[in-house]
């Protein structure tokens, strides 16, 4: 997906529309939100971190595309982005989990994104390193001694009469091997290798009354304090092209950096999406767990969307500019049930509509991830061509709505359980009744006979579809 940090506005909507169909509000405000961030970047430093984002409530009924539109925007961004379910810190074993984790699991994210984006930048150097390391294993370099060194090695590796010839000729033949390792001919063969082990990982050193921050830095300093140890393996040279990359691209990458850069970006660039915000709600809504410990969630939470600094292994993070986006379907619960300092902080309300008909055909159709594109492409792997008349698609829709308003709306992933439910059988039978090269096309009739009677039959289909 593309990286552009500068999309204006429409330009947002317009990559958001390759993929979610309809939500015409959800979308305009996330993406004012997005360019906000920009306009921030870009305004005067005095003035910069008084802008605080305007912070989103997405409420909408299951399946409609909150998460969806959250997660697309994130990619759009090229932004940091984890998404945390509210009711999780709640749940019985997690009262209490901080709600914190989710800036750390953030800042994780940040770091990974931002180290392969200079893994990506090293790769070349990294490349020409592992084949050396490689190369090394299968023809040792000679090296001509430095003429009358007393502290030659002799013994088995270094040959006292190196001549100048041997060394021209081993180097030679290290250039074609050179050659062959790089282009994939000896890439079955074996070699032995020293893999670098991480020291211990996790220690057990859980204490009553430690929390996850302590717990971390305590493994941190242990695994300080353990010497890295290699490990002899025999692997054969395409696995070891990829561990050693690895290993070698860490080497030419500098942490430190990259844990700054990370935090940078999570502070400037983070986005976290709440969602199932309602099941956090007070009042006579929910229907289990304690009301206290509902309230004492959304409490826990303010701070962190206010705007405050959290201890992570890779530095202190602000999460004043981290944009929030909540969500929640809100049947039972109001937003107004939130207690007010965290309704306040999420100003911008956007509500998504439910999915009509019209919006089922299309989202079967034109998303760039759409259903039938993706049973397409499984098919495609078999050799067997599958497309779909439009009527079969309307037809399609019309039963995904019509068991929607039935049995019980899950939004478009009904749209998942009908198609799943039409192609099954030829799912079973290819590749071995249905071969390859066969062209399946996926006609209204088909759909009738395969769904229709299903639908009628209500009790049916609360198990089927
Ligand atoms: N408007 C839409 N356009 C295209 N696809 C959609 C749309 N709405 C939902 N989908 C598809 O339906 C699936 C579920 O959507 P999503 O995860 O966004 O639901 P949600 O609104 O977050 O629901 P929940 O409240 O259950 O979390 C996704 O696979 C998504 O691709
Ligand atoms: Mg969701």
């Amino acid at each position: 997906m593309t990286q552009n940090p500068d999309l204006t506005p429409k330009q947002i909507v317009e990559a958001l529309d390759k993929y979610i169909i309809g939500q015409k509000d959800a979308k305009k405000n996330v993406a004012i939100a997005l360019r906000n961030r920009w306009r921030r970047m870009n305004a005067s430093a005095e003035i910069q971190n008084e802008i605080i984002p305007n912070n989103i409530l997405m409420i909408g009924a299951t399946g409609v595309g909150k998460t969806e539109i959250a997660r697309r925007l994130a990619k759009l961004a090229n932004a940091p982005f984890v998404k945390v379910e509210a009711s999780k810190f709640t749940e019985v074993g997690y009262v209490g989990r901080d709600v914190e984790s989710m800036v750390r699991d953030l800042v994780e994210q940040a770091v990974n994104m931002v180290k392969e984006e200079k893994q990506e930048a090293v790769k070349v150097k990294a490349i020409e390193a592992t084949e050396e390391v490689i190369l090394d294993a299968l023809i040792p370099p000679v090296k001509q001694k430095s003429g009358g060194s007393l502290f030659g090695l002799g013994g088995t590796e270094t040959n006292d009469n190196v001549s100048n010839e041997d060394v021209a000729l081993n180097e030679k033949t290290r250039e074609k091997f050179r050659e062959k390792i790089r282009n994939g001919e000896l890439d079955d063969r074996k070699i032995e290798i020293n893999i670098s082990q991480n020291p211990v990982s996790n220690i057990g050193v859980v204490g009553p009354g430690m929390d996850e921050m302590s717990m971390m830095n305590i493994q941190e300093m242990l695994s300080g304090f353990m010497p890295k140890k290699t490990k002899k393996r025999k692997v054969t040279i395409a696995e070891a092209k990829k561990i050693l990359l690895e290993e070698e691209a860490a080497k030419l990458i500098d942490m430190d950096e990259v844990k700054e850069e990370a935090v940078r970006k999570t502070q400037n660039t983070g986005i976290i999406f709440i969602d199932e915000i309602d099941k956090i709600a007070g009042g006579s809504a929910g229907k289990s767990g304690p009301d206290v410990s509902r309230e004492g969630v959304q409490r826990d939470l303010l701070p962190i969307v206010e705007g405050s600094a959290v201890n992570t292994k890779y530095g202190i993070v602000r999460t004043d500019h981290i944009l929030f986006i909540a969500a929640g379907a809100f049947h039972v619960a109001k937003p107004s049930d939130l207690i007010p300092e965290l309704q306040g902080r999420f100003p911008i309300r956007v509500e998504l509509n439910a999915l009509t008909k019209e919006d089922f055909y299309q989202i079967l159709k034109e998303p760039k991830n759409a259903l039938t594109k993706q049973y397409e492409a499984l098919l495609a792997a078999e050799e067997v061509q599958l497309s779909f008349e439009d009527a079969a698609l309307d037809k399609l829709a019309e039963i995904a709505f019509y068991a929607n308003s039935e049995v019980e709306n899950i939004g478009a992933r009904r749209l998942q359980t009908v198609m799943s439910r039409l192609l099954n059988d030829f799912l079973f039978e290819i590749p071995d009744t249905i071969t390859p090269g066969t062209t399946l096309t996926v006609t209204a009739e088909m759909v009738e006979e395969r769904l229709a009677d299903l639908v009628k039959n209500r009790d049916l289909s609360q198990y089927i579809l």
